[in-house]
């Protein structure tokens, strides 16, 4: 199995962006947990970060036929991007959404997701953990398929 995980803007700052808001861990080091966790479950996965929203629709395009799946934290994007959202429509993959921080529990304009209604589910609030749940719901998620 073959998961992509995409990283959205401001996400290579972790560490030292906010961190009361994002924690300590570098994206090196979520990154790396993520890696650990995927070797456990037999997974092959890979890993992308972009500032660009067009770069983070590329890689949503050429995902497809390539990964089965896609893991993405699409960050600001996730508020305001109809063209990330339309492009995973348009490749059919399954797609989990991870966040950091609890988007439901700060400012109004972060509690509505455009990737939240063509996602298989949202994981939000746990920090690097986020991720790591978000990897085991896309792993159990497409191997229900398989
Ligand atoms: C974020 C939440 C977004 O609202 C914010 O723009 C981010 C990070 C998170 O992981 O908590 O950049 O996606």
């Amino acid at each position: 199995m073959k998961i992509l995980v995409l990283h959205g803007p401001n996400l290579n700052l972790l560490g030292t962006r906010e961190p009361e808001q994002y924690g300590r861990e570098t994206l090196a080091d979520v990154n790396a947990a993520l890696q650990v966790l995927a070797a456990d479950l037999g997974v092959e996965l890979t890993t992308f970060q972009a500032n660009a929203e067009g770069s983070l629709v590329d890689a949503i395009q050429e995902a497809r036929g390539v990964f089965d799946g896609i893991l993405i934290n699409p960050a600001a994007y996730t508020h305001t991007s109809i063209a990330i959202r339309d492009a995973m429509s348009a490749v059919q993959l399954p797609v989990v959404e991870v966040h950091l921080s609890n988007i439901h529990a700060r400012e109004e304009f972060r509690r509505h997701s455009y990737v939240a209604p063509i996602a298989v589910g949202q994981i939000s609030g746990f920090g690097v953990n986020s991720y790591l749940l978000g990897l085991r719901a896309i792993f159990s998620h497409i191997k229900k398929g398989l």
